[in-house]
């Protein structure tokens, strides 16, 4: 932690590495956390004291005392699913109206921007990205084609200026001749704006900087993950924001020379959910069986994760756009019986090898694989990476070696305490 910067930490795969139970793991050591981009499109599970928690717009770090969280200018928000999260929690005892702060400029996401994801979906046909419903695609669509709605609007002459955003979304779904119904949804939907007006609302960029100037320290907490990133992600499979490093520039107001630490965080295997290109994705009895030991089903959607090997090639990519300085490897214990465990350091590319992440990678990608020995321990008990087997050991420094950059966190399990800390 370097004094006057801000730390990031970001998921490096296709999202769900587990960035919310490492941001629970770390908050302790910061007094600020903050989300930069995404919405309710991200689930983050949290898992301590016998209880499970699932985040979606409220930063990770709501749990650890009294600590000010933040939701970035660069995160949109949902006004009635906002209002479900923050319930939840007040009614499980963790009082957090004075602790949340919102952005003024954060956009929201109206009933009619969920509509019109279904929409496009359903006329994408077999080419759908396979999003999550929330109305992310459209909801930033219309940031930058400057007529969305900012939290800071509810301030001011509301209702017109909601009215004339719901216009423009019907009269595109009337030309698509998509049927609809939002009247309830919308009645909840401007409850939440009701209790949203409860919660300090904030130019968070001010905030920030100053808490900087004083001398606190601060955590950037990314959604979905690198792969999914609207630049440099499978595109056109990605979410519709920058979840890299530099989207913690924008999505807080934070000057490139701000940034610290970068925390990178990676599966000790790879998932993905919705459609899209997944070179090491495998469809046999292993898939599965990563599946069924590491519950791959989406926090949000419930649906079943694509499950597959590690794959270096997109982990390298990811690091070196986002200027990862430590990585931090989770669910490690899902492995923890496989008498051998594959990574692949390598594709072959219409017959050719590269160790460098192609534009193109969904199709005639092969992936070449190494083959490395299971450490076949249970080591979810551990307390200290003095206790790993030797063969886990070497599969560690074999990562390290092959990224070129120090694992400094292990997670042998969901829980708080199952946190291994290399230094
Ligand atoms: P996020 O979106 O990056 O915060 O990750 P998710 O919460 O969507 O998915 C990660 C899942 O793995 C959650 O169910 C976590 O409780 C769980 N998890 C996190 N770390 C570990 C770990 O080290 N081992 C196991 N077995 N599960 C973990
Ligand atoms: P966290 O923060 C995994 C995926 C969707 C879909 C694509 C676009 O929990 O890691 P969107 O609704 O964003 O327009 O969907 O991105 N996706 C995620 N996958 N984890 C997430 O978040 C995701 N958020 C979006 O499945 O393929
Ligand atoms: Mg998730």
């Amino acid at each position: 932690m370097n004094k006057g910067k801000v730390d990031v930490l970001l998921g490096l795969q296709w999202g769900d590495e587990g960035k919310g139970k490492v941001v629970d793991v770390l908050t302790p050591r910061y007094d600020v956390v903050a989300r930069f981009q995404g919405g309710p499109n991200a689930g983050h599970t949290l898992e301590f004291e016998g209880q499970k928690y699932v985040l979606r717009s409220i930063p990770s770090g709501i749990f650890q005392g009294d600590k000010i969280n933040i939701v970035g200018n660069g995160v949109v928000l949902a006004p009635d699913l906002f209002m479900d999260e923050a319930r939840a929690l007040e009614q499980s005892g963790h009082p957090l109206r004075q602790r949340l702060h919102i952005s003024k400029k954060a956009h929201l996401i109206m009933p009619t921007h969920r509509v019109l994801d279904a929409a496009y979906e359903a006329q994408k046909g077999k080419n759908r990205v396979g999003t999550t419903g929330k109305g992310i695609g459209p909801t930033y669509t219309d940031k930058v084609s400057r007529v969305g709605l900012r939290v800071g609007d509810i301030l001011e002459d509301f209702q017109q200026k909601y009215a004339a955003a719901k216009a423009r979304h019907e009269a595109i779904l009337r030309s698509l001749n998509y049927e609809y119904d939002i009247t309830d949804v919308e009645r909840r939907w401007m409850e939440g704006i009701e209790y949203l007006r409860q919660f300090p609302i904030v130019d968070s960029e001010h905030e920030i900087n100053r808490l900087l100037s004083e001398g606190k320290t601060i955590l950037c907490e990314g959604a979905q993950g690198t792969m999914l990133d609207v630049d440099f992600g499978s595109y056109p499979y990605v979410t519709s924001s920058n979840t890299i490093c530099a989207g913690a520039c924008t999505g807080l107001g934070l000057g490139p020379n701000r940034i610290g630490e970068v925390y990178g965080i990676m599966k000790a295997y790879c998932t993905r959910v919705g459609a899209g290109p997944f070179p090491t994705e495998l469809f046999d009895e292993t898939g599965a069986r990563i599946r069924d030991l590491g519950h791959e089903y989406g926090a949000v959607t419930g649906r079943e994760r694509r499950c597959g090997w590690i794959d270096l090639v997109a982990l390298r990519y990811s690091i070196m756009v986002n200027g990862v300085t430590q990585l931090i490897m989770m669910k490690s214990d899902v492995l923890d019986d496989f008498p051998e465990v594959k990574a692949c350091t390598a594709y072959r590319v219409n017959g050719q090898l590269t160790r460098d992440f192609p534009y193109n990678i969904e199709k005639g990608v092969e992936p070449v694989y190494e083959t490395l020995p299971g450490w076949q321990t249970d080591m979810t008990r551990y307390t200290s990476q003095e206790q790993f087997p030797a063969a886990f050991r070497d599969y560690i420094s074999f990562l390290e070696r092959e990224l070129e950059t120090p694992i400094t966190i292990v997670s042998i399990g969901p829980d708080r305490e199952q946190t291994i800390l290399r230094r």
